[in-house]
């Protein structure tokens, strides 16, 4: 029989605001599948959150964002054992290497893992998403990318490669794609959005940013409060926990065409959201 809570899929779940998400979550669904690229770090987190949330399945899923092999095997196993999903948090992220790092599947990094990976398990889970009860998809930005405006990423031979700005990009691109999720799933069951968690003391940001950030636990007070949060109309972007105007540019259409037809061409795929005609939601 169908559990009545739901199952939810934490990406980037072993450290900083993804782990603090896994753990308030872990008291809410009725199976958490945690996602890491570090098999020993995510049994070590199981371990934990396990004991402490007896009536919830805690499964450890792993993949590196970085390679699209993985991600692949990633989407198959949850088609496969679970066959369902109500909640995505796309999480995880990089800032990426000091110089143009190209990934084995030829793109940059951060573009990649931050969001051409999420891109592929949302376009891999869309279906089971859609008819879920009360599918959400949150996608984890940061309000860096109003810095760049836009998601073209650098080309290899770029030597004013600047790896926060490749960060931004990314985001940029991952707000554009959340717009773009949220005129497409309009009239079904299925809702988006994306959260700014705040500036926050974590590895990612002690990498990369020179000044201190806030507790993992108030950027995961925001993260939940998007997983949870009624959703009216086009009000998608949250700010830690007040719904702000995105940039006018990933609300453009021309914006939005353009990134689903790159995407769709380096994922090979015919992306789900991109269907014409309205999206059903299923029996
Ligand atoms: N911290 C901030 O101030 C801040 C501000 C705005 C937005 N955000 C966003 O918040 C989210 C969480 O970041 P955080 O600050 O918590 O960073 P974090 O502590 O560095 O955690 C990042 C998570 O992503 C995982 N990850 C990185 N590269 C991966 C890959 N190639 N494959 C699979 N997993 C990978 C990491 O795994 P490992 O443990 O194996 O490295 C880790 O679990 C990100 O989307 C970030 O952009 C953060």
């Amino acid at each position: 029989m169908r559990q009545t809570r739901p199952t939810a899929l934490v990406t980037g779940a072993t450290d900083g605001i993804g782990r603090a998400v896994s753990q308030r979550l872990a008291g809410l669904v009725d199976t958490l599948l945690v996602h890491g690229r570090c098999p020993e770090s995510l049994t070590a987190l199981a371990a934990t959150l396990a004991p402490a949330n007896p009536g919830t399945s805690v499964v450890p899923v792993v993949a590196d964002l970085g390679r699209f092999a993985d991600v692949e095997r990633l989407i198959q196993r949850i088609r496969t054992i679970y066959g369902h999903l109500d909640i995505l948090v796309n999480n995880a992220a990089t800032v990426g290497q000091h110089s143009h790092t190209l990934t084995e599947d030829g793109h940059e990094l951060a573009f990649q893992v931050n969001y051409l990976a999420p891109a592929f398990l949302t376009a891999g889970l869309f279906d089971l998403l859609l008819v879920a009860r009360r599918g959400r998809i949150v996608n984890v930005v940061c309000d860096a990318y109003r810095d760049v405006a836009t998601f073209d990423q650098d080309s290899p031979g770029n030597r004013c490669y600047n790896p926060v700005v490749a960060y931004a990009q990314s985001k940029f691109a991952l707000v554009a794609h959340t717009a773009s999720l949220v005129s497409a799933c309009s009239g079904t069951r299925l809702t988006a959005v994306c959260v700014d968690p705040g500036f926050t003391e974590t590895k990612l940001q002690r990498q990369s940013f020179c000044w201190p950030g806030g507790p993992v636990s108030a950027a995961a007070d925001n993260v939940l409060y998007a997983v949870t949060k009624p959703v009216h109309d086009r009000e998608f972007y949250v700010q830690g926990k007040k719904i702000v105007q995105p940039l006018s540019e990933v609300l453009q259409i021309p914006v939005q065409r353009q990134l689903d037809k790159v995407t769709g061409e380096v994922l090979d795929m015919s992306l789900p959201w991109t269907a014409t005609g309205p999206l059903r939601m299923g029996a």
